[in-house]
């Protein structure tokens, strides 16, 4: 393992208390993160993982050390195997049978987590439910055998399309009791991106709701569902979750309320005897060529490595009230909302809808309320939560948390430091996780009772990870940047693209044969400290999620108007990154603010929100090499309004002058 132990050698920075005060003074810090923070001896003392002897254990018998955590779930049938590696095909806990849903539900129930809140849930509009485990066993076993009576068989794809209610994760868990695969599309995607996904993994059933709320508004997820089950034939039915008074549409024989079907489901259901190998789910995420891809999971090292993470980086405790802020549709919301802290018995809660909704107080509301102790949640919040100002969080007492986590990009040290001074009082230590969909779990983060946290860096690879930087060559690189790639498996990474193993092989192993290409830029600095510095490839990081910029461009391009399209990201203060599209129209067609709202609704409707281009830029030509490909760089360069970088290669030189004076024209 070439990244060093944190614990081995101390940073040759300076203690915490001699940290540049936050502020104006520390904008140079950004280029120089000198500010370190040992763990807080408190927190220390009382952590899961206070020795780091676990890294040296892990590395010394990595089979073992995974082995001995795995253990710690209930398995019905033990493995023969740890691990069968054979690249790029990594079997884990070969033999051995578990299910998930057992795993989270019935160990709990049998003793005194019985009656504890496993979900504590909160409406948007201010209703809340809370559901103990004993609840959420009768949930998921009553609608286990509705899916059952349903046809839906063990291996069965069931796409879930929901807003963040109770009966999204007890569908989930229902889905892993009886052995069937899910899929679940997150609210915010279009109709189109829904059905291309129901068709790529073939899904029997589709759970919905007839909506949800989201800053008052009704989110018409059943009228979205409609409209793409015209073009599924997979699709045998529908399940439907009563969320609101909303009027939807219900087709006879296909669709059904979940409230009939609950009514009179019987309340067990056996948990399917699942083998370690066996599909758990599969989740869409933007690659670097047009189509997403469906990463699949298998269940017992995925189970094993959510279970040990969510123990260690988020160090729970019995007590402890659990809040990671994501959407349950995507992978932080499986594996922190759901499987990772249910495994561990932990109290989670769930919020429906938008930080800011009625006020720019909620999330603080909600952690004054439910005394929340952990709380997860993702730099482009934070970013947000700072520009909205302290007054929000100070009308709040927040004195019940006690780790504060990141997730999904990197976070600058400034947004680190606000976040750990205005919410965290200063003492709260933050773990900056970096994974990805592929990963399933985290893969590099402190252990906040054994790391010095240096704000801006995610620090350390777990125990049992072997992460390294390398350049061009795959070569090791001791001290500076290269890329972030994984040297040896881990029990939840992902076990290929489903339906295209070649696309497997070809986008994770083949860059550094042998090696797992994580696609993403690093550094590591004198004290072995990695620092993610963003995606190398043609995937922006769009408020935390990725989204490829071919995407957008297949999304523009399929407007009658347009001809071509090129789109690249531009850094963005709250989003971390914008979307900005040069497009050329067909011959006879004008540009006009009209054309330009149309196209940004024309890629709402293919894809969803989150895509939406923050500015269109329309020309007549652009940059281009000889062979015809387009100099994305140099777009970038533009959008970002910096000198434009080398323009040799370009076929058409005076391209650039006229595309550079047109965009300042237009930004004004
Ligand atoms: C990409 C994965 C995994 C949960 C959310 C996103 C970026 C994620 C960090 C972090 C810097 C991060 C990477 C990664 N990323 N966490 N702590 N620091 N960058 O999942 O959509 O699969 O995206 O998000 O670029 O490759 P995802």
């Amino acid at each position: 393992m070439s990244a060093k132990n944190p614990s081995t050698k101390t940073p040759k920075t300076p203690p915490a208390e001699a940290a540049a005060p936050a502020g104006p003074a520390a904008i140079d810090a950004l280029l120089h993160e000198k500010r370190v923070y040992p763990p807080p001896k408190e927190f220390r003392d009382k952590a899961n993982v206070r020795d780091e002897a676990i890294y040296k254990q892990a590395s010394e018998d990595f089979e073992g050390f995974w082995a001995k955590i795995a253990q710690e779930l209930d398995w019905f049938v033990a493995w023969d195997r740890v691990l069968e590696w054979k690249v790029p095909d990594a079997k884990w806990f070969v033999g051995g049978k578990l299910n998930a849903s057992y795993n989270c539900l019935d160990r709990h129930i049998r003793g005194a987590r019985r009656n504890k809140a496993a979900l504590i849930w909160i409406g948007e509009p201010g209703d809340r439910r809370t559901l103990t485990y004993w609840d959420l066993y009768r949930e998921v076993n009553k609608f286990a055998n509705a899916l059952k009576k349903l046809g839906v068989t063990k291996g069965d794809r069931v796409a879930i399309y929901m807003p963040m209610i109770p009966e999204l994760p007890v569908a989930m868990l229902a889905c892993s009791r009886i052995g069937a695969v899910h899929s679940v599309v997150f609210g915010g995607f279009s109709a189109e991106a829904l059905r291309d996904r129901i068709n790529d993994a073939q899904a029997k059933l589709l759970v919905t709701a007839d909506g949800g709320w989201r800053r008052g508004q009704i989110v018409q997820l059943k009228k979205d569902a409609d409209e793409a089950l015209q073009g599924t034939p997979s699709i045998r039915h529908v399940a439907v979750v009563k969320r609101g008074e909303f009027q939807v549409h219900m087709t006879e024989g296909r669709d059904h309320w979940w409230h009939d079907l609950m009514s009179d489901a019987e309340d067990h259901c056996w948990p399917e005897p699942m083998d370690a190998e066996d599909m758990l789910y599969t989740l869409y995420t933007s690659g670097t060529t047009g189509k997403p891809k469906g990463i699949v999971h298998t269940t017992g090292g995925y189970l094993t490595g959510v279970y040990a993470t969510t123990k260690w980086v988020f160090d729970l405790k019995e007590e402890d009230v659990f809040w990671c802020t994501a959407d349950i549709g995507w992978v932080t919301g499986h594996s922190y909302v759901v499987y990772g802290p249910l495994a561990n018995g932990a109290t989670v809660v769930m919020y429906e809808g938008s930080p800011d909704w009625p006020d720019k107080d909620r999330f603080w509301r909600i952690c004054e309320e439910l005394a929340v102790t952990v709380f997860y949640t993702a730099p482009t919040a934070i970013r947000a939560f700072m520009k909205w100002g302290t007054e929000w969080p100070k009308k709040h007492k927040l004195t019940s948390l006690r780790l504060l986590g990141s997730v999904g990009e990197p976070i600058n040290p400034e947004a680190w430091i606000w976040y750990h001074e205005n919410i965290g009082g200063g003492n709260c230590p933050i773990v900056d996780t970096w994974w990805q969909t592929e990963t399933g779990m985290i893969l590099i983060s402190p252990l906040a009772g054994v790391t010095t946290l240096k704000p801006g860096s995610a620090t350390q690879p777990l125990p049992g990870i072997v992460a390294d930087v390398v350049n061009e060559k795959g070569e090791s690189v001791p001290v500076g940047g290269g890329y972030l790639v994984l040297k040896r498996p881990w029990p939840a990474m992902l076990r290929g693209i489903y339906g295209d193993p070649e696309r497997y092989k070809q986008q994770y192993w083949s860059r550094v044969p042998g090696v797992y290409f994580t696609g993403d830029g690093a550094k590591r600095d004198e004290d072995g400290y990695l620092w993610l510095l963003g995606r190398v490839d043609d995937v922006m990081n769009v408020a935390g999620h990725r989204i490829s910029t071919m995407e957008v461009e297949s999304a523009l391009v399929d407007h009658p108007a347009v001809a071509e399209a090129a789109v690249v990201g531009r850094q963005h203060e709250l989003k971390g990154t914008a979307i900005v599209a040069f497009v050329t129209l067909k011959e006879g067609k004008q540009p006009s603010p009209a054309l330009m709202e149309e196209l940004k609704e024309h890629v709402v409707k293919k894809i969803g929100k989150i895509a939406r281009p923050d500015e269109i830029l329309f020309t007549a030509d652009l940059p281009k090499t000889r062979s015809g490909k387009i100099m994305r760089r140099l777009l970038r360069d533009i959008a970002e309004g910096k000198a434009v970088g080398d323009t040799t290669t370009l076929a058409d030189p005076n391209v650039i002058a006229r595309l550079k004076s047109r965009y300042e024209e237009q930004e004004g």
